[in-house]
C-alpha cells in the first residue's frame, strides 16, 4: 500500500470511508433505480446480472420490460428460452440470460425458495462472490463486502494499490480492504454508494476528484496517480473475424433465420445462415434455396464483441415459389418482420434484417436504389 501524506494510518482511512460515503449518498447517490423499488432478492439478482458489463442507463428499459414479463422466479422458470432471449436482445453477453433462465428452472425444479446464503447464491450459474454479496447486501441489508469493477477502482485509488487487479495477490488485498471498509450497519446504502461513486465520480478516465467525498485521504489523488491506478490492463490485440451471411428474402417481409447452437457466441439466438467463405455461402444457397435469385453482395456490417470484431458480409437472395423449400422448424424460420415472433435476435442481425426489408432495399424491385 502506498504511503499517505495526510498523516493518517490505513486503519483511520478505512474507518473514515463509510460515514463519508453514506453522507454523500444522501445528496448525490442514486436512490430511485427500478431495482431499488421493492428490492427483493429475485429483483436484485436480475438487476445485478444485467448490470454485469452494462451501464445503468442501458439496463433500465431492459430491466423494466423483463420485470413486466417475468415478475417472479416462477414466471421466468416456466418461460421458453426464446422468450427470455427476446427480452435480452440488444443487451449482449447472452450467456447471462441463459444462466438466469437455467438457474430459475433449477431453483423451481428443486422446490426451493430463492437461495438465501452467500454459498448457495454462488452456486447459481453466472453468480460470483461479488454478485452474490451485492444481492444479499442490497435486498436484505446483510453485511457482505462487494468488489465489482467500480469498487475495485475506488479502493485501488484510495488505498494506492499497485499491480494488476486481475492477479490473485492484488485481488486478495482488494477483498480485504472491501471487507474492512464495509460498515456494520446501513450496508445496503453503503453498497449502492460505493458503486455509485465508482460509476459517477471515480470514473476510469477524468475522475471528478473535486466532487469526491473521500478525496482528502485518496492516495492516488495525493500522488496524482489517478491515471495509473488501478494499473491499466494490457490491451490485447482485437482480431477481426469475417463471416458471410445469407439474407434470403421471401415475399416483402420474410427473412430466413437459423438458430445458433446452444453454447458459444449468440448461443440459442436466431441469426442469419453463416459461412466462412462466399463459396460456401453460394453452395449452400444453390443446395438449399435452389431456384432463388443469384446472391448479390450487400454492404458489410461490423460488430464489436468483447475480444474481437466481427465483420458480417451479407449476400442477398430472393426466394420465389419452390425455391423457398426450407420450412419452419427448430433450426430454420421464416421470420416475418411485420409480425415478428418473440425470439432472441442479436443487434447486428436485427439491423441487417431491417435494412434488407426496408421498402427501398427490396431485391425484387432491383431498379430501386438503396438510400445511403
Ligand atoms: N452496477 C452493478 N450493480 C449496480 C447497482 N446496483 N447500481 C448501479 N450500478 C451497478
Amino acid at each position: 500500500m502506498a504511503r499517505r501524506q495526510d498523516g493518517q494510518g490505513p486503519e483511520a482511512a478505512v474507518a473514515g470511508i463509510a460515514p463519508r460515503l453514506l453522507a454523500w449518498f444522501e445528496t448525490d447517490g442514486r436512490k430511485d433505480l427500478p431495482w431499488q423499488r421493492r428490492p427483493t432478492p429475485y429483483r436484485v439478482w436480475v438487476s445485478e446480472i444485467m448490470l454485469q458489463q452494462t451501464q445503468v442507463a442501458t439496463v433500465i428499459p431492459y430491466y423494466q420490460r423483463f420485470m413486466k414479463r417475468f415478475p417472479d422466479l416462477e414466471s421466468l422458470a416456466t418461460a421458453r428460452l426464446d422468450e427470455v432471449l427476446h427480452l435480452w436482445s440488444g443487451l449482449g453477453y447472452y450467456a447471462r440470460a441463459r444462466n438466469l433462465h437455467r438457474a430459475a428452472r433449477n431453483i423451481v425444479a428443486e422446490g426451493n425458495a430463492f437461495p438465501g446464503s452467500l454459498e448457495e447464491l454462488m452456486r447459481l450459474p453466472g453468480v460470483g462472490r461479488s454478485t452474490a454479496s451485492a444481492i444479499l447486501a442490497l435486498s436484505r441489508g446483510e453485511r457482505h463486502p462487494i468488489l465489482d469493477g467500480n469498487v475495485k477502482r475506488v479502493l485501488s485509488r484510495h488505498f494506492g494499490i499497485e499491480g494488476d487487479a486481475a492477479t490473485n495477490a492484488v485481488e486478495k488485498k482488494l477483498w480485504a480492504l472491501a471487507e474492512s471498509c464495509t460498515p456494520a450497519e446501513d450496508v445496503a446504502r453503503y453498497t449502492q454508494a460505493i458503486m455509485d461513486l465508482g460509476a459517477t465520480v471515480c470514473t476510469r478516465s477524468n475522475p471528478l476528484c473535486l466532487l469526491c467525498p473521500i478525496n482528502s485521504s485518496c492516495v492516488a489523488r495525493l500522488h496524482e496517480r489517478q491515471d495509473r491506478l488501478p494499473a491499466p490492463r494490457r490491451r490485447a490485440e482485437r482480431p477481426l473475424r469475417k463471416a458471410w451471411v445469407v439474407i434470403a428474402l421471401r415475399g416483402p417481409r420474410r427473412v430466413l433465420l437459423e438458430r445458433r447452437p446452444p453454447a458459444g457466441i449468440w448461443g440459442g439466438l436466431w441469426s442469419l445462415p453463416e459461412f466462412p467463405t462466399r463459396a460456401h455461402a453460394e453452395q449452400w444457397c444453390s443446395e438449399q434455396l435452389s431456384g432463388a435469385s443469384q446472391p448479390r453482395k450487400d454492404s458489410p456490417l461490423r460488430h464489436a464483441f468483447s475480444h474481437f470484431d466481427l465483420e458480417m458480409q451479407p449476400l442477398l437472395t430472393r426466394c420465389v415459389g419452390k425455391s423457398a423449400q426450407l420450412r419452419d422448424d427448430d433450426r430454420y424460420r421464416w421470420y416475418d418482420t411485420a409480425n415478428p415472433a418473440r425470439l432472441g435476435l442479436p443487434k447486428p442481425v436485427q439491423e441487417l434484417v431491417t435494412r434488407a426489408t426496408a421498402p427501398s432495399q427490396s431485391v425484387s424491385r432491383g431498379a430501386r436504389k438503396r438510400s445511403k
